[in-house]
């Protein structure tokens, strides 16, 4: 099937609105991506036909939304090159994923004069939970410091590790540079120390395909709602041979085997056991249909697809005077940038008068932002429904606030 944008817009019937009397330029996927009919009608269609409590039930409503549950289970795992669906646990996101980690994992295998390996780009989500186990642990956090242009500066990696680092934290992709960072590099860098590796898949899998044991990474977690499927659902993996020895990290309903007010309580196995309580059913099967979507239109066509269009972004960018771009000319996804004195808010309203929506503030990013020396950055994420229009439309809202207040 060859790729066609305007075939993939019409699946996604928010692109079709005006916002302030303007076709509307979705230029904010990174936060989080606009939904498909399909993912729309899958999660109503559950809602509506199929619903019930999972895992509890005996009636076969109940059985039959196990089944679909486990089935996405194996969808995710089958997207991720996972050897296993039970290498796959269901999480809010990939903020819960990475707490999951340094909570269960963390707490029970990072000790006081331990070290966590983690870079200056990023995201909150990956600093502030490590930051919180050093504090409880006595563990130290260090960071692999930038280049100018958003790359790692890989020389001064290999001091960063030693035989006390328990754990490389990194992001595929930065969510504000558009950096992919080299994961084989230094995964093979965190396993030669004997420490495992977390990879921040949030701004890396609707660009291309992953696979968890090709990268050999111990930990992967990923969000739905930025792969065009629902919010509040999204996994991590964990490698099986790590994951059937962590502990648990939330108690309740789903994730016990037995429970006695005399004996205590005894754990079920792997990933349920880190599933506590009712999941979030309809967003599990909503995040399944947008796995169907994607691999449908296949992750290297849409690959190619964003590719061609960031080419064609940067280029009409560099015509903007006193644009400044932020992050390696080699990206995925995002461009961030600053234009001439304006503030990055009066930047991004002026934009969205004229019904083009991009991201402004600090990205989730505040390191990156002292790194630069800048309060905010304005941020146009290119995802594989937008188009050339609505970059032409991006590069005249620029050249027009520069026109008019200079
Ligand atoms: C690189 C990166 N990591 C983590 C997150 C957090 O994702 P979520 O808010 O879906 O948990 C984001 C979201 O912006 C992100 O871009």
């Amino acid at each position: 099937m060859t790729f066609s944008v305007q075939q993939v817009r019409s699946d996604f019937p928010v692109l079709a609105s005006e916002v302030n009397g303007q076709p509307l330029a979705y230029l904010d996927s990174a936060a989080s991506a606009q939904k498909p009919e399909q993912v729309i009608h899958a999660e109503a269609d559950f809602y509506r036909h199929g619903y019930a409590a999972v895992h509890r039930g005996i009636h076969t409503l109940s059985a039959e939304a196990t089944q679909r549950m486990e089935e996405v289970r194996q969808k995710v795992a089958h997207f991720l090159h996972a050897a296993s669906a039970e290498e796959i646990v269901f999480v809010r996101g990939t903020t819960e994923a990475i707490n999951l980690v340094a909570n269960s994992w963390g707490s029970s295998n990072v000790k006081a004069g331990d070290n966590i390996v983690i870079t200056a780009m990023e995201h909150h989500a990956n600093i502030v939970p490590w930051q919180m186990l050093c504090a409880r642990s006595g563990a130290q956090l260090r960071v692999i410091p930038l280049n100018a242009d958003g790359t790692l500066q890989m020389a001064a990696a290999p001091s960063l590790f030693d035989e006390r680092t328990r754990l490389l934290a990194v992001t595929q992709v930065s969510n504000v540079l558009g950096t992919e960072n080299p994961l084989a590099e230094l995964i093979a860098l965190a396993h030669q120390h004997g420490a495992k590796t977390l990879v921040d898949g949030a701004q890396a899998v609707m660009h291309h395909a992953v696979d968890v044991k090709a990268l050999d990474c111990d930990f992967y977690a990923f969000s739905g709602h930025k792969l065009y499927g629902p919010t509040g659902i999204g996994a991590l993996y964990v490698k099986a041979g790590i994951l059937k020895d962590m502990p648990p990290w939330e108690g309740g309903g789903s994730m016990i085997a037995t429970v006695s007010l005399t004996q205590g309580t005894t754990w079920a196995n792997a990933p349920w056991r880190f599933e506590a309580g009712t999941p979030n059913t309809g967003g599990i099967i909503g995040l399944g249909a947008a796995l169907d979507y994607i691999s449908e239109l296949g992750l290297a066509q849409i690959g190619e697809y964003e590719q061609t269009l960031m080419r064609y972004a940067l280029d009409s960018l560099s015509q903007v005077p006193e644009l400044h771009l932020y992050g390696p000319a080699d990206r995925l996804g995002v461009i961030a940038f600053n234009l001439g004195k304006h503030h990055a808010y009066d930047v991004g309203s002026f934009l969205d008068n004229y019904g083009i929506a991009v991201r402004t503030g600090h990205h989730c990013a505040m390191p990156l932002m002292e790194f630069y020396q800048v309060p905010a950055m304005c941020r146009a994420s290119l995802a594989m429904y937008n188009t050339v229009e609505e970059v032409d439309r991006l590069v005249a809202g620029l050249q027009r606030i520069q026109r008019l207040m200079g």
